[in-house]
């Protein structure tokens, strides 16, 4: 699915907000020509029936793009808190009321030639309306590619590196050029890694499993909640272990989880159907309990969820404290 953005829409930019059409880089910028950003993708869940937009686990998301642009020496100066708070004020701003998708992208800004990298760093965060990414209510076909995951001694793709992703890129889109709906990518041991963009479990003899963080996949934030709904409502415990390639053509059932694609069920596997080719129970199940959780409809979880229209920001908490202490 790709989303034309409204340029219309606001979008933090230079340190300040504006809309998205005033928002521009030189073609010089280094990361255009080297890849040298980090990006990271946030969800907002829409819920009608409290007519509140949840942003979820959005200081989780910015901790981890702190940490992967750490990797690139990339300084982003401002913490997950007030990046969130940026979050709130753009989505407000927007007046959205619908499903929302936060791309975060920090970047090495110079405008000059030359691939080694200095100081120069910018960041961005835009936001846009998001439907459904793959088909999740119907499941989907997904082809092992011929593309292999790229080594964390190359580019490391437990972060959201943006020159990384000519490696999902071309594995996507040779995937849908073949008829798939989805890649799978190998990595070079030729064990499971993961999706194109996205993390996958499989359930096979009852045991949810999928590959370690050590076997060249993203660190993925659905792959932790998806890990915790398991454990803690499904009594479920996750095993990390190495998948290898014939098991997905016997296992019970196989989903990819990521914040585009939430958890998409996988029902037919190179051209071979996952089990009797219907999404399985614990793959609706923890659908389910995905779907409740970031709509705000468990409390347990709220604390994954930033209400927009509800809360104060901490700037404005700041006012409202200050203005109640100079009164007393
Ligand atoms: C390569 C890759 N793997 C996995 C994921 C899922 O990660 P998350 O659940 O944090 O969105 C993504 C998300 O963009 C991704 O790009």
């Amino acid at each position: 699915m790709h989303v034309e953005a409204d340029q219309n829409l606001i979008c933090y930019f230079d340190g300040r907000y504006m809309q998205l059409r005033d928002a521009h880089v030189g073609i010089l910028t280094h990361a255009l020509h080297y890849g040298t950003g980090v990006f990271e993708g946030i969800r907002a869940h829409w819920d009608d029936a409290q007519r509140e937009l949840f942003v979820l686990r959005s200081e989780d998301h910015y901790e981890r793009w702190k940490k992967n642009c750490g990797i690139l020496r990339i300084e982003i100066p401002a913490s997950p808190e007030e990046l969130t708070d940026i979050t709130v004020e753009i989505l407000r701003r927007n007046g959205f009321q619908t499903n929302v998708y936060v791309r975060p992208l920090a970047y090495k800004c110079a405008e000059r030639i030359g691939v080694s990298t200095d100081d120069q760093d910018a960041f961005a965060i835009v936001a846009l309306p998001f439907g459904e990414y793959l088909a999740a209510d119907k499941g989907i076909h997904a082809g092992v590619s011929s593309w292999r995951r790229i080594d964390d001694n190359a580019i490391p793709p437990r972060a959201k590196i943006c020159g990384a992703y000519v490696n999902s890129a071309v594995a996507s889109a040779d995937a849908r050029l073949s008829g798939f709906d989805e890649a799978i990518l190998l990595n070079e041991n030729g064990h499971v890694a993961e999706g194109a963009t996205c993390n996958i479990f499989m359930v096979r003899n009852g045991k949810l499993i999928t590959p370690p963080v050590t076997e060249n996949v993203l660190e993925g934030i659905t792959r932790d909640s998806v890990m915790r709904l398991a454990a803690w409502e499904l009594n479920m415990e996750t095993i990390e272990r190495p998948i290898d390639r014939s098991e997905l053509y016997m296992c019970d059932e196989l989903f990819f989880t990521g914040t585009a694609v939430a958890i998409t069920p996988i029902v037919r596997v190179d051209h071979r159907p996952v089990k009797d080719g219907l999404i399985g129970e614990v793959t609706r199940r923890l659908q389910q309990l995905y779907f409740d959780a970031t709509r705000g409809h468990l409390e347990v979880y709220r604390n994954w969820l930033t209400p927009i229209y509800q809360t104060q920001t901490r700037n404005e908490q700041d006012v409202v404290l200050q203005a109640a202490t100079a009164a007393v």
